[in-house]
């Protein structure tokens, strides 16, 4: 079945209609992210002081102050324009990096080319750009892609897989046939990396190692236990029946945490990003602990971005200082430090202090 393409105008208004609902719903996954579950180790006796951590790392080439990132809100609409002006220059100014919201209404009508264009106020913030993989069967090519790319200034391109929300959103894109040679052909074409993500319901080992061999370049888990994109789509219905089918997979996907386990696991080597239901400095450490390379978070920055810069930078810092001090608080130095500060069963008995048989 091929759907007549939705104008600008619609795709415009499905997305400002979306920023209500986040703001204004209740929209969390049903499933937990999987954070109260884990523990770090406290230390003690750190033998640092909190100013000798180190939160920097390094994602794709890119210095960052600490491993964090905005993750893809916005786009397409006018509102966006400032929410994305917003978070870039917080961004920028904090030292993490920012996706932008799917493209696909700039590449549908050039006059909202501006609402992504953040250049302009932070030149130097490290910059995602944003489509869905799916449109590569709804006539996207790949200079499509590579124009989404330049037309913003990005240091990378995020593609999204979002079956699940294609399907619960009325008339959506769910030909999801025969995408693999097509994320292949973008990875080998594009200049910059290509991340793939999911939309809050995670990534499989045996999709993500798919996704590895196509040449993608990092993986979000975008794991579920954040905001669920089942539930946004059934507020939007204005249809009670409708609304009751999406709330069904309130608690569908993998875990975040779950699956950072399982990738890193299985892929020693990836660069794997953990996102859904990341909020709080804490959150990004116990992500590391278990195995990410970097962490990221959406719907706790859209309110702080309708307000202004410094709002998100306010946000921004409480994550960074909440990093900061759980790094210093487990004994750890630097991010790389942190797959050894988990807190183990029987961790608090040592040799020197169990009693002697
Ligand atoms: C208002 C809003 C709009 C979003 N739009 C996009 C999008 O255009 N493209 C995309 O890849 N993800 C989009 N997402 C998904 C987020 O990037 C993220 O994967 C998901 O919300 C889970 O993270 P969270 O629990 O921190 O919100 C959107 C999220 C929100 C809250």
């Amino acid at each position: 079945m091929r759907n007549d393409p939705p104008s600008a105008r619609a795709i415009e208004a499905r997305k400002s209609r979306h920023l209500d609902i986040c703001l204004d719903d209740d929209v969390a996954s049903r499933l937990d992210a999987g954070f109260d579950g884990v523990r770090l180790r406290h230390e003690a006796l750190p033998e640092i002081a909190l100013e000798d951590v180190d939160t920097s790392r390094s994602f794709l080439g890119h210095h960052l102050a600490a491993p964090l990132l905005i993750s893809s809100m916005t786009g397409g609409t006018q509102r966006a324009a400032a929410i994305n002006r917003n978070l870039a220059l917080a961004a920028e100014r904090c030292g993490v990096g920012l996706a932008l919201g799917s493209q696909r209404a700039a590449l549908a009508d050039s006059t909202l080319l501006p609402t992504y264009r953040v250049r302009e106020v932070a030149a130097d913030v490290v910059l995602f750009a944003n489509l869905g993989a799916v449109q590569f069967n709804y006539g996207m090519t790949i200079d499509d892609a590579r124009r989404a790319v330049a037309d913003i200034g990005a240091n990378g391109l995020y593609l999204h897989l979002n079956p699940l929300q294609e399907a619960l959103q009325p008339r959506g894109d769910t030909n999801f046939r025969d995408l693999w040679p097509h994320i292949a052909r973008l990875t080998r074409s594009l200049e910059v990396p290509v991340i793939v993500k999911s939309v809050g319901s995670g990534l499989s080992v045996d999709t993500a190692r798919r996704l590895l061999e196509a040449g993608v370049a990092a993986l979000d888990v975008a794991g579920a236990g954040g905001t669920s994109w089942a539930r946004v789509e059934g507020r939007r219905a204005n249809d009670d029946q409708h609304e009751a089918l999406a709330e069904t997979f309130g608690g569908w996907g993998y875990p975040t945490l779950e699956a950072t386990v399982a990738l890193r696991a299985a892929f020693p080597d990836a660069t794997i990003v953990a996102s859904g239901g990341v909020r709080s400095g804490v959150d990004v450490a116990k992500a590391l602990a278990l195995g990410a390379d970097m962490a990221g978070a959406a719907l706790p920055f859209l309110e702080p971005a309708t307000r202004s810069a410094d709002a998100v930078a306010a946000l921004l810092d409480f994550f960074i200082r909440g990093f900061r001090i759980a790094l210093f608080a487990s004994g750890c130095r630097t991010v790389t430090d942190l797959p050894n500060a988990l807190q183990r069963r029987g961790s608090l008995a040592t040799e020197s202090v169990a009693p002697s048989t």
